[in-house]
């Protein structure tokens, strides 16, 4: 690392796994839930971890998109940040709102309103902390000897994310309002800002890893923000369907959010091509791999499945049942889980000094996680096709169809082991790097 300050990433990621880990343990708790075995159900009802699971993922990957924004900036800037005390202060007001919000699910202190959970009081002190946040990102790049497109476009997403949190703050009176705003938050989240800080990071592992031009790597940015923005955002329409909302949507959604997977193929195709373009033979092979392997999951994750139910015809089926699931894990994990993993394995060996990427549990890591993953998806989209059939083809009760298709979750818990065992092995490596070693400022030893 070349400055001290880039030091508070190191926390950011430590955090984001931590919560990683809990998000995997109530995952399993409703694999068991699903396949019949709810026992914990007094104490941890299915609702609540729900909110555990999909809270934490959001949380870990905010945390993990901080740390980045942390580490990439002051390099990329040329300079250190502007006031890394402020950074500590936001880390730990970050956590601490976190881990009050998944406490209060256990109470039942929530919103009810999937993925914004968080009850409203909290919500106010996550919009201080994340201005903190962009203050002292913003005021760096402000201050930057070295203009780059990947530090620009990363602040633009991170403070467009910020702002997009506000819709899902507003008081509404109605489901379908409510919903509609919600929507703003989710997808122009997902489908829309978060490309952009996926876009960044990636623009920038790959100039480091492969050595390619910074005008090329820069040049496929702007594509890739281009047709985020032209599809993403009545793209949106894809979620008002069948909500209450105009009818004028089920085309508009229709149209754009078909579009959406060209985003996500750009980015492939910007990947691999980089990939063989460079000429710099990096020693961390795995944070290539997890590069790599991020821009081409994460087309057939959010690009491939999204698209197999984005029409309004065949949304009218699969609307909010596993097959949704089924997307919605190939699509974070390929999309933004990769991104944040990729990142973390290219700068712990500057950061502690270790060269611990390409051990033999990094490299098993890699493939079980996303060997596991992908068998998740395949067990999640058996489960939501059939759920599909029974309960909209053949109109059987919603529970009556949960116990028909429990026998599916033993398939996705034996994926999940699977999974799980390949997330262990890099939160294990993770922990084996050690904390990061001031002897390593300056150095330029794995960069
Ligand atoms: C990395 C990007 C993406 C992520 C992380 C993601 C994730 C998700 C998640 C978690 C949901 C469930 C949301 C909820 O019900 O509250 C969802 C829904 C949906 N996604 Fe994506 N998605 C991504 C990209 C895409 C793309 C590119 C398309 C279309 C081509 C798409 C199409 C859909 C549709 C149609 C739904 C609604 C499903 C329903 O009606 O139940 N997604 N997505
Ligand atoms: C041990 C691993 C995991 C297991 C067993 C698991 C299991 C589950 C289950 C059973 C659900 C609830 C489905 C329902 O509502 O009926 C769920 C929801 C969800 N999980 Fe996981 N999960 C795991 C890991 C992950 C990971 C790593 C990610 C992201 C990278 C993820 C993202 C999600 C999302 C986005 C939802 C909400 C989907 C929706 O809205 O339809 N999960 N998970
Ligand atoms: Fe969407």
């Amino acid at each position: 690392m070349k400055y001290n300050s880039q030091k508070v990433a190191y926390w950011f990621f430590a955090l984001s796994m931590l919560l990683f880990g809990i998000q995997i343990t109530y995952g399993f708790i409703m694999g068991f839930a699903h396949m019949g075995f709810d026992v914990l159900h007094g104490w941890i009802p299915f609702n609540t971890a729900r909110a555990v699971h999909t809270n934490c993922l959001v949380m870990w990957l905010l945390s993990g998109f901080m740390g980045a924004a942390y580490f990439i900036i002051p390099d990329e800037c040329e300079r250190e940040l502007i006031n890394p005390k402020l950074a500590y202060v936001q880390l730990i007001s970050f956590a601490i709102v976190g881990v009050i919000a998944l406490i209060g699910f256990h109470f039942n202190w929530w919103e009810g309103r999937k993925f914004l959970e968080i009850p409203r009081p909290l919500d106010y002190l996550v919009v201080i902390n994340v201005l903190i946040f962009i203050y002292l990102i913003g005021g760096t790049i402000w201050k930057a000897k070295r203009y780059t497109t990947t530090s620009i476009v990363l602040f633009f997403g991170l403070l467009m994310a910020a702002l997009l949190y506000l819709p899902g703050m507003l008081n509404t009176v109605s489901q379908t309002v409510d919903s509609f705003w919600r929507w703003w938050v989710v997808h122009l989240w997902v489908e829309g800002v978060w490309e952009l800080i996926m876009g960044a990071i990636l623009s920038y592992l790959l100039i480091k890893l492969t050595g390619v031009d910074r005008e090329i790597a820069e040049k496929w940015l702007y594509v890739i923000v281009g047709f985020t923005f032209l599809s993403g955002i009545l793209g949106t329409g894809h979620h008002y369907y069948y909500i209450g909302t105009p009818k004028y949507w089920l085309i508009i959604g229709g149209v754009f959010s078909a579009l959406e997977p060209l985003a996500f193929l750009g980015m492939a195709i910007y990947a691999v091509k980089v990939k063989n373009l460079g000429e710099r033979n990096h020693p961390n092979k795995m944070a290539l791999a997890w590069s790599i392997g991020c821009a081409i999951l994460s087309f057939v994750g959010a690009g491939f499945l999204g698209f197999a139910h984005t029409l309004p015809q065949v949304n009218l089926y699969t609307h909010g049942t596993l097959v949704t699931a089924m997307h919605g894990h190939l699509a974070f994990w390929g999309a933004y889980a990769m991104i944040v993993i990729a990142l973390i394995t290219y700068a712990l060996p500057q950061l502690t000094g270790r060269k611990l990427h390409d051990s033999k549990l990094g490299v098993f890591a890699f493939w079980s996680a996303n060997i596991g993953m992908i068998m998740m998806t395949i067990a999640f989209g058996i489960a939501g096709v059939a759920q599909v059939y029974l309960e909209r083809k053949l109109g059987l009760e919603f529970l009556s169809v949960q116990s028909e298709i429990e026998v599916h979750f033993l398939g996705l818990v034996l994926a999940a082991l699977v999974f799980s065992s390949g997330c262990i092995a890099f939160i294990w490596n993770f922990v084996k790097h050690g904390m990061p070693r001031d002897t390593q400022i300056g150095s330029k030893v794995y960069e």
